[in-house]
């Protein structure tokens, strides 16, 4: 049996999850891939864990024993890992602490599992370069709809087809949202309120609720789908906290339903992205895809028109979106024997 070493950066809500995954998932990677999977080291913003022979949960649990000062560069230039699972927090602007965590992974050798998107919506191309001059993988299934597939159904269920169009409800908390007004026919406002009370929004909520999620999300999908690269900053973006009452009491009596929708035009052979608010009729599937619900849809070439609605959501379907990344470096022959200790 061969040893496969994890390292995490980024331990809060969802790198927890995805180390509680690891755990229960270590006999099915033992049966089927002859893999003894173990987490090597665990960081956050100002102290880490590293322990070659693998952490236990009850030693990742204790936050007590956690290195002051095991973060950033100490961490990642020491961390004796195969692969990388990031899980800082997202810095589109300036791609955050989780550059440096993505760059040094690669120069030491190791696969990088993205969670985070900032990195990649700052320097996908880069980072997509130095993983392939070394042969190893860049994933980011965590970052682009969690899952709700969307790059691995353009690139792997849709592959060899033009891609003509594609739209996708990506941020779970906006649709969460607008839901909730038009359900209850309350304000923006109140609804927001619910949505922190019940902790589904973040205290600053305005990364979702001014459409930048949807588009860091939309322009990691035309890098990592299409290799075209989309300016976050330039894209035409609105999002859903203009919306009034007035306009859910006039879209109810219209039958409508709205929905924050990141799109993206291939008609000029090039990704033209956009975000905004649509109005779906009572038929689109999208209007039925409520609360947490995520929903994209493609118009291809060759197989017609695809929409897959569900994936809401939820920081367990997150960790398995980047563990659904994981099995799939451990199948694909190019890339497994990468893996130092395989
Ligand atoms: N929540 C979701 O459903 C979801 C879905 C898709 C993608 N994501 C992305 O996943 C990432 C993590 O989300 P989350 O919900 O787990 O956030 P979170 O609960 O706020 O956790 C963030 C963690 O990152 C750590 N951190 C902060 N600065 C760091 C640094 N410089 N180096 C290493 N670690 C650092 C924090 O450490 P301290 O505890 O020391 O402050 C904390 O443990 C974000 O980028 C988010 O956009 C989240």
């Amino acid at each position: 049996m061969s040893r496969l070493n994890i390292a995490i950066t980024g331990f809060g809500g969802i790198g927890r999850k995805v180390a509680e995954l690891l755990s229960v998932r270590a006999e099915r990677y033992r049966q089927q891939f002859d893999l003894d999977v173990r987490i090597v080291g665990v960081c956050g913003s100002s102290a880490g864990l590293i322990e070659e022979d693998g952490l236990t949960p009850e030693a990742l649990a204790d936050r007590s024993s956690y290195t002051p000062g095991l973060s950033g560069d100490t961490f990642i230039e020491q961390v004796p890992a195969d692969l990388l699972i990031e899980a800082s927090p997202t810095d589109f602007r300036t791609g955050g602490a989780a550059l440096g965590y993505i760059r040094t992974a690669f120069r030491r050798r190791m696969h990088v599992i993205a969670i985070s998107k900032g990195a990649l919506v700052h320097d996908f191309p880069g980072l997509h370069a130095q993983a392939s001059r070394q042969g190893l993988a860049l994933k980011v299934s965590g970052a682009a709809g969690s899952a709700m597939p969307t790059v691995d159904l353009v690139q792997y269920n849709l592959a060899g087809c033009e891609v003509k169009s594609l739209s996708a409800i990506v941020t779970g908390t906006t649709n969460i949202i607008l839901s909730e007004m038009m359900d209850r026919e309350c304000s923006f406002a109140d609804a927001l309120a619910e949505a922190q009370r019940l902790g589904i929004a973040e205290s600053d909520p305005t990364l979702d609720t001014h459409g930048w999620d949807t588009a860091c999300k939309i322009a990691i999908l035309c890098s990592a789908a299409f290799g075209d690269v989309i300016d976050v900053q330039a894209m035409k973006r609105q999002g859903i906290d203009h919306v009034t009452l007035d306009d859910v009491r006039r879209w109810k009596v219209q039958g409508v339903m709205p929905r924050l929708v990141g799109r993206v035009d291939r008609s000029a052979g090039v990704c033209d992205a956009s975000v905004g608010i649509e109005l779906c009729g009572p038929d689109h599937p999208f209007a039925r895809a409520h609360g947490r619900a995520k929903a994209v849809h493609v118009v291809t070439d060759l197989m017609g028109e695809l929409t897959l609605t569900g994936g809401g959501s939820s920081p367990y379907g997150t960790a398995a979106a980047a563990l659904k990344d994981l099995e799939h470096i451990l199948r694909d022959t190019r890339l497994a024997p990468r893996l130092r200790s395989l």
